[in-house]
């Protein structure tokens, strides 16, 4: 099949790339003029240098593609414009540039943080959006969107929501896997559930989610079948990496300043924070959901255990050097 894509640089867009690659599908890749593209001339697909705040750069992107995945974001860093131009407003000219072409699915990946933290463990699909960063207000606008495109225009789209993403190549899992091989203390009590997805199980959701011909329009969450607290997370990481957590309490409030702080220099100077707010906020919330529908609709299957992409995680760090 011929594929377009969007965020092929990136942590889950490059490794959704090799799995492309390696089932022999036809696949072109949107890049900036400083995305990192060493992965992407090794697997030899074809790059589209573009941006999806600039409408002109996409058609070369989706002409003649079969299925489209949308993933480039703004995820980490920037300023409330800074989400808003790139998920909410790069998403609309993704939309506009699809409208009246002929293709199979647009599969455009959100966050089940468009839900914000859930009171009422699980949630499932039709639970009330509520989010609070910029970055969730802004995906979860691109969300309706997407939808509404589909009810109004007929463009075939499917909404994945993945949870909290981990596997090897991702940067931000790292900081703290390197805080627990330090012997890290554990922030407040940490018994709050957080629900995680390892890469290739996600992958599985997403191209299912591409595939399916029941699955369009519809908007499915993927993760693991059950959330953990973050305290047998973080015990289970220092268990694979060989240390013992240390369970003495950092007070949450000292977390906090550093959090509000890291989030004024990075708005600043632009820098990639060590920590946020948001971050913080989540390390005291619960986010926690239900994953049947994927399950029953698309056959998703999270076969990567928890303990399994742990390892496989820390293996990969430690092959390139950013473990000990
Ligand atoms: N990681 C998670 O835990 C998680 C959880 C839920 C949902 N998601 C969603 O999954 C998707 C992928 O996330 P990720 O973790 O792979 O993010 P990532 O590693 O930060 O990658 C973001 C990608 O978007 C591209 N991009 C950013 N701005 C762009 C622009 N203006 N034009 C074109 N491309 C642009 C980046 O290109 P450059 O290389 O040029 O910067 C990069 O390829 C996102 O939609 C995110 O919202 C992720």
């Amino acid at each position: 099949m011929r594929i377009a894509l969007t965020g092929g640089s990136g942590f889950v867009g490059s490794h959704l790339l090799q799995k492309l690659v390696s089932e022999g599908h036809e696949v072109r890749v949107l890049v900036r003029e400083n995305s990192d593209t060493r992965l992407l001339n090794r697997l030899g697909v074809k790059l589209v240098y573009g941006d999806v705040t600039n409408r002109k750069s996409l058609p070369n992107l989706v002409n003649g593609a079969d299925i489209i995945y949308h993933l480039a974001a703004n995820i980490y860093t920037g300023t409330p414009d800074k989400f808003w131009k790139v998920n909410y407003y790069g998403t609309r000219n993704v939309l506009e540039t699809c409208l009246h072409r002929d293709f199979q699915r647009l599969v455009f990946t959100s966050t089940v943080t468009v839900m914000g933290s859930i009171s009422n463990p699980l949630a499932n699909e039709s639970y009330p959006y509520s989010p609070t960063s910029p970055y969730e207000k802004s995906k979860c606008e691109a969300e309706k969107l997407v939808l509404r495109y589909h009810k109004k225009f007929d463009v075939p789209v499917t909404v994945v929501r993945p949870a909290v993403v981990y596997g090897p190549r991702n940067m931000y899992h790292l900081k703290l896997y390197r805080w627990i091989r330090k012997g890290g203390f554990l922030i407040g009590s940490m018994n709050n559930l957080v629900h995680l997805s390892y890469i290739e199980n996600l992958l599985g959701g997403i191209t299912l989610a591409a595939e399916k011909p029941k699955a369009m329009g519809e908007v499915y969450i993927i993760a693991y079948e059950k959330p953990i607290s973050w305290r047998r997370y973080v015990h289970l990481v220092a268990k694979a990496i060989g240390v013992n957590p240390r369970d003495g309490q950092v007070p949450l409030w000292t977390v906090k300043a550093v959090g509000h702080l890291s989030d004024f220099t990075s708005w600043m100077f632009g820098t990639n924070p060590l920590l946020t707010s948001g971050w913080v906020e989540d390390l005291t919330k619960n986010f926690a959901y239900d994953i049947s529908k994927a399950r029953r609709d698309l056959g998703y299957d999270p076969k990567v255990t928890l303990k399994e992409g742990i390892s496989r995680t820390i293996g990969w760090y430690r092959r390139n050097g950013y473990l000990r």
